[in-house]
């Protein structure tokens, strides 16, 4: 059957967050990976994926319903098992046998820091173990997601970027007078780029924070997939941590839906929803920056756009994406 998919042999082999795992109840989910839908669903046996298309007259099975475990086209009723293979045709005479051609293509999903998780390819590698998200010492919690009009590299991108937090956050993560960076040196190992220790003044303190007043946190900033990424700021005074995980869905090349984690070891009295307000203003921010690049497209010949040395992380990561031969959100 004629396919909708994006060519992309990394990104289809690696693992994306495409929704929060506490709204997946008891009806399918439909969403849309690399220009693929994808039907998720949760069953007695755990979550599920699928291509969200029946064999049959290519309906969405994401508008269907769940009978004991079974997905059932909305159409003509077909039923689908976890496997993939249709085990009823309600309009065929009973005992008479189903083509092993009626089925739908199950993709990886598995359930993990608050999300569902999905590889529409052969998964490369495991989704990787965050320990900061499953540690008793942190709180984590999820936020957004958050659609954006825009690659998801592009996003990603905007993640590695400190010169933009004393404008686009000017007040809240930064101030101008500020703005002045350190020299900073990239690490690149086989799988991530990560830069640590950069200290940024920031003019009033975390939410839950021992202090109110500015505060100086250290950062450090890894991009861990081409669409994942994780910081942590620490005030070295306290030990006080807070870490962000970002893992940007690529719906179709130049749109995306970001979903977040933010785990912190402190101000554990506070509400959550302090912190989920928080984020939602930074990241709105952000967006309405992200959504007037142009090009769209992460332009990965580094000439293109104008690199100073302040960008040495961004530069480092699309030449990664480069070497990786990421193609979805590049040009
Ligand atoms: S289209 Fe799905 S059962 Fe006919
Ligand atoms: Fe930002």
């Amino acid at each position: 059957m004629e396919s909708y998919r994006l060519q992309d042999p990394v990104l289809e082999n690696d693992w994306h967050a495409v929704y929060l795992a506490s709204e997946l109840q008891d009806s399918p989910i439909g969403v849309t990976l690399l220009g693929e839908r994808v039907a998720i669903y949760r069953t007695k046996k755990g979550v599920h994926a699928c291509r969200d298309l029946c064999i049959h007259r290519g309906t969405m099975l994401s508008r269907g319903w769940l009978e004991d475990d079974i997905l059932v086209c909305p159409y003509h009723g077909w039923k689908y098992d976890t496997t993939g293979q249709c085990v009823c045709i309600p309009a065929q005479p009973k005992g008479e046998n189903i083509s092993a051609r009626a089925r739908t293509e199950m993709y990886g999903c598995v359930e993990k820091y608050g999300f569902i998780w999905v590889c529409i390819g052969d998964p490369a590698a495991e989704l990787p173990h965050l320990e900061e998200f499953d540690n008793p010492e942190f709180r984590p919690l999820p936020c957004g997601p958050y659609k954006v009009s825009a690659a998801a590299t592009r996003v990603i991108e905007n993640f590695t970027d400190f010169a933009h937090l004393m404008f686009v956050h000017r007040n809240l993560l930064g101030h101008p007078d500020y703005a002045e960076l350190p020299d900073i040196k990239v690490v690149k190992e086989k799988d991530r780029i990560y830069i640590e220790n950069i200290p940024i003044f920031q003019p009033v303190a975390h939410s839950g924070s021992d202090k109110k007043e500015g505060t100086t946190y250290v950062y450090r900033k890894e991009v861990y997939r081409p669409l994942s990424a994780r910081l942590s700021k620490t005030d070295p005074a306290n030990g006080q941590t807070l870490w962000i995980m970002l893992s940007v869905q690529p719906v179709t090349a130049e749109e995306c839906v970001v979903f977040m984690v933010v785990s912190r070891n402190y101000g554990f009295d506070v509400p959550d929803e302090n912190f989920v307000h928080f984020q939602n203003m930074v990241f709105d921010q952000d967006a309405r920056i992200i959504e007037t690049q142009k090009p769209e497209l992460l332009p990965l010949d580094l000439q293109v756009e104008l690199n100073h040395k302040v960008d040495i992380f961004s530069v480092a990561y699309r030449r990664w994406l480069n070497e990786l031969g990421v193609v979805v959100g590049t040009v």
